[in-house]
């Protein structure tokens, strides 16, 4: 017996494949994460993130006219400051880090959207999320306490002229509490992109050293989530849109595509997956050694982030990507 049917009839060629093919990866769906970091004309690549530098504000504005250039429509600006202290004040002071790169980048690239990461970690001289009791050294970070300073924060980034607060740090209430701060100072048309189902997970590595933010001691499992869970992220995801979310992360992103499909059967508001920096480093790593074709590692893992429900993808490969999207 000859089989009936025969899906491979529409595989024949790549006009074909073109034709039935269920998801597209755009140019429109990537977000670049950048570091600031003070001085001029500084650029240093992390060490454990081949192709990605921390740059001082005039780097980052040359970055940010290269992305806008390659048709990329947003970047994500991460901070490292100067000097960190246990009240997080490079976060939200006016001068901070990521106001003066949002002010710079806005000033030189209106049409780019400019997302603010909202944390304390790079911050704080512990290196957690949030407010501790002083003396703490178990990281039990105080949850409304660190509310307080994200508000502040939220407010002294929409000031600098960021376009969206993406607040990171898994506290409860702080899209609320964000909303509520930008609402009172004037800026209610200013989105929340929330991250909302977040993981406690050793795929953040090649970050912290990129924004030399890894906890002192203890570390982020009392707020991030537990990777087992599954149900707990649509509970966040729940609350944050309830408390005024206009849009949704998951991260990161590979080992959770089964939180992606979730949340955007759960959600009609847009999905963003972060396509975090250990799963950045390891197709790096494959690739420098010759082991895997990065461009085609790269292409199928972000096109299979959209098949799972992303509408929108946060990654360090987003310049390469433009750039093999247009060849
Ligand atoms: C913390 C934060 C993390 C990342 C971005 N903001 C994780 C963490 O240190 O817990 C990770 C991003 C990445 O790995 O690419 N607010
Ligand atoms: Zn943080």
């Amino acid at each position: 017996m000859f089989p009936t049917h025969r899906p491979r009839r529409l595989r024949q060629t790549a006009m074909l494949r073109r034709m039935v093919r269920e998801n597209i990866l755009t140019t429109s769906d990537l977000i670049y994460p950048l570091f600031a970091v003070p001085g001029e004309g500084f650029a240093q690549e992390v060490k454990s993130m081949p192709g990605v530098y921390q740059l001082s504000v005039d780097k980052i504005v040359e970055e940010a006219k290269e992305v806008y250039d390659l048709g990329i429509p947003s970047i994500i600006l991460f901070g490292i400051p100067q000097d960190k202290d246990t009240e997080a004040t490079g976060a939200w002071h006016d001068c901070g880090i990521v106001q003066r790169a949002s002010t710079a980048v806005k000033e030189a690239v209106p049409d780019l959207v400019v997302i603010a990461d909202t944390c304390l970690c790079e911050y704080t001289s512990h290196g957690h999320c949030g407010y501790l009791e002083v003396g703490d050294l178990t990281g039990r970070v105080l949850n409304d306490p660190t509310l307080e300073l994200l508000k502040k924060t939220a407010v002294s980034q929409a000031k600098a002229g960021a376009d969206i607060i993406a607040p990171s740090g898994m506290m409860d209430g702080f899209v609320q509490a964000i909303r509520q701060g930008l609402d009172e100072a004037g800026f209610e048309n200013i989105p929340i992109l929330s991250y909302a189902a977040k993981y406690a997970s050793a795929y953040y590595g090649p970050f912290r050293d990129a924004a030399d933010s890894s906890p002192q001691f203890g570390d982020r499992r009392t707020y991030q989530m537990d990777s087992a869970n599954a149900r707990e992220a649509l509970k966040e995801i729940e609350l944050d849109i309830a408390e005024g979310a206009d849009m949704l992360m998951v991260k990161p992103a590979l080992a959770y595509m089964d939180i992606i499909y979730r949340v955007k059967e759960a959600t009609n508001l847009p999905v963003a997956a972060y396509n975090v920096s250990g799963e950045y480093s390891m197709v790096k790593a494959a690739a420098l050694n010759g082991w895997i074709d990065e461009e085609r590692v790269v292409m199928e893992t972000l096109t299979s982030f959209k098949r799972a429900g992303a509408d929108l993808i946060l990654t360090y490969h987003a310049k390469d990507a433009a750039r093999w999207l247009q060849a």
